[in-house]
């Protein structure tokens, strides 16, 4: 990866921590998201101490506040001209709904909405470095989706059914994207890292009724940086150069649920993406660009 540059988000911890290390180790240059500069500046410190490699720096912004995701990308247009791998890494489990500053259902908008517009943001860097990557880190809970295009959970709320639907919406948006970048050497694919013993199954269980169920999780679960492993497959492996618009898990190709495939939904999807985050006003479009 030397001569890389890759931006990780929420690398700070978790399965992104581990990400964020490997590509390191690999030589590239890594700018390092977390959710404030002061957590982005020591990540970014112990990963240079870790791997050795010096060109590792912090980039922050609270995915929460859609001004500070853009503000993000302005910051990462600032260090480079050239990105060639995105790993959208940052996401939350809210157990009760909570909407943000812009009114939105808060699991949609740090999971989704955050990821698509700094992907958008970021498009001109990743097509100007072409061959260049994007990586969705989703679930296999998107398996299990109820309600699907309720997708900022109006009609009633349960943190899991929150967080299925806002991983649906990430492998969604890759198949959308990957589509929409076809020919531009840019590609986009989206994987499940396994069930990993990181923060996630913490706020997951942590109703009084179901934390007694943490210490069994954690014992099956695997460790943070064999969590990390498909993603930087997927970042780095020359075994899917030119692989696109695919679902992966344990490094190789799988089957992701059959309304993940429904471009229709997925044209919604895009429309109301882009109306929630200030591109769209009324105009409708079709999901003609990618049916057939
Ligand atoms: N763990 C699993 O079993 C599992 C399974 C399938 C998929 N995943 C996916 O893996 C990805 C990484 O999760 P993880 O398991 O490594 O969990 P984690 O240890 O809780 O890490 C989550 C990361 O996202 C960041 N984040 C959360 N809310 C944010 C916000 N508002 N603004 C900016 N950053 C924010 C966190 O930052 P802070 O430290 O500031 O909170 C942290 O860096 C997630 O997308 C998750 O859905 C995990």
């Amino acid at each position: 990866m030397q001569g890389k540059t890759c931006l990780v988000t929420g690398a700070n911890r978790g399965i992104g921590y581990h990400v964020a290390l490997g590509l390191a180790q690999r030589g590239a240059r890594v700018l390092v998201h977390a959710r404030t500069a002061a957590r982005a500046a020591e990540a970014a410190a112990a990963i240079r101490a870790e791997s050795g490699n010096d060109a590792v720096e912090g980039v922050h912004a609270d995915f929460l506040h859609q001004a500070e995701v853009r503000a993000l990308a302005a910051q990462v247009h600032e260090r480079t001209d050239r990105l060639h791998v995105l790993v959208n890494n940052a996401g939350a489990y809210f157990m009760y709904r909570q909407t943000t500053d812009g009114d939105h259902e808060a699991t949609f908008a740090v999971n989704h909405l955050a990821p698509f517009i700094l992907t958008n943001a970021l498009v001109d860097l990743l097509t100007a470095s072409a061959p260049a990557r994007v990586i969705m880190v989703s679930s296999e809970a998107h398996q299990r989706t109820g309600n699907v295009e309720d997708w900022e959970s109006r009609t009633s709320y349960s943190g899991y059914g929150a967080y299925a639907r806002s991983k649906l919406a990430n492998i969604m948006f890759t198949y959308d994207l990957a589509h929409r970048l076809e020919g531009t050497g840019v590609t986009v694919n989206a994987c499940h890292p396994g069930v990993v013993d990181t923060g996630i199954i913490e706020q997951g269980l942590s109703r009084w009724w179901t934390r007694w169920l943490i210490p069994l999780a954690k014992r099956f679960a695997i460790p943070p940086a064999e969590g990390a492993e498909t993603p930087l497959y997927l970042a780095t492996s020359p075994e899917v150069e030119g692989v696109s618009a695919k679902y992966f898990k344990r490094k190789r190709p799988a089957t992701s649920s059959l309304v993940s495939h429904d471009a229709t939904i997925g044209a919604r999807l895009w429309n109301i993406s882009l109306r929630y985050t200030g591109q769209l006003s009324e105009v409708e479009i079709t999901g003609e660009h990618i049916v057939g």
